[in-house]
């Protein structure tokens, strides 16, 4: 089967150009199912229900997330009856919604996990503990098809990751920079890359206006982010195949504004 995932989606500009292109892709690649990372989808900050709904009319399947799920307290109402918008697993308990969702493509199940790192972010529980827990379950379910969402700011954290559990999962793709990186390889039949990178304004700071992050450096003050509705656009993903659980096959695909799909990173194993 062949999966794309893009990596977070950042407000309007973000959302439009899952518009412009995800179901073109789909098309153009031959695509049986969309994860996306909406964490930044609403506003830069947390998703609404509306939004979710419009992504999904984009042809977006499975959604993940991150430290920014919160941020909408409207949130908090919906994630436990729309199961396949997913918070990181290893977020509190007391916190609602799931960090896996369990959708069967061809006849095949595949399970898709919503993890987070600890460096630099909100209290979690150990990643490595929370993951190995649930593919223990997994394991139960005989499901092989097992790809993350990794959201986290550190590579050290991400590569980390990636040793521990090659061989084991179909995909670790890490998210949360909103910086691609160019690292994409499979190793023991797991695919991999740092980060996937945002899809959303790419002229701004990781999808906003650069007003705001340049004051926070220059004098140490915060002022409200915000988005530039009239910036240049990119979208960005990651496609891969898998075949009983091992991918065998990986590419990026990069889109400006409405232009063509630019393949690169190629890799097999
Ligand atoms: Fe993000
Ligand atoms: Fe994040």
């Amino acid at each position: 089967m062949r999966i794309i995932f893009i990596g977070d989606i950042v407000g309007r500009p973000g959302r439009l150009m899952v518009h412009r292109h995800l179901a073109k892709a789909i098309k153009e690649f031959n695509i049986d199912l969309s994860i996306g990372n909406v964490e930044n989808a609403s506003g830069g900050f947390g998703i609404t229900k509306k939004n979710m709904k419009e992504l999904q009319t984009y042809k977006l399947n499975v959604m993940t997330s991150g430290n920014h799920i919160w941020d909408k307290k409207e949130t908090f109402n919906f994630i436990d009856e729309e199961t396949h918008l997913l918070r990181p697993i290893n977020y509190s308990s007391l916190l609602p919604g799931k960090g896996v969702y369990i959708k069967e493509i061809k006849g095949e199940k595949v399970a898709i996990i919503n993890l987070m790192g600890m460096f630099s972010m909100p209290s979690v529980d150990n990643p490595l503990v929370a993951i190995d827990k649930e593919l223990e379950n997994l394991k139960k379910e005989n499901i092989k098809n097992i790809i993350i969402d990794f959201h986290a700011e550190a590579t050290a954290e991400k590569r980390t990751l990636l040793m521990y559990l090659k061989g084991k999962v179909s995909a670790i793709f890490g998210t949360h920079t909103h910086i691609g990186t160019d690292d994409l390889e499979i190793r023991e039949n797991t695919s991999y890359v740092s980060d996937v990178g945002l899809t959303g304004c790419n002229d701004g700071v990781i999808g906003m206006e650069d007003k705001a992050p340049i004051e926070r450096m220059l004098k140490g003050i915060s002022s409200k982010f915000s988005i530039n509705r009239n910036c240049d656009k990119i979208f960005q993903a990651i496609i891969f195949d898998i075949e009983d659980g091992k991918s065998i096959n990986a590419f990026k695909i990069k889109a400006f504004d409405e232009g063509e799909f630019h393949k690169s990173l190629e890799t097999d194993c």
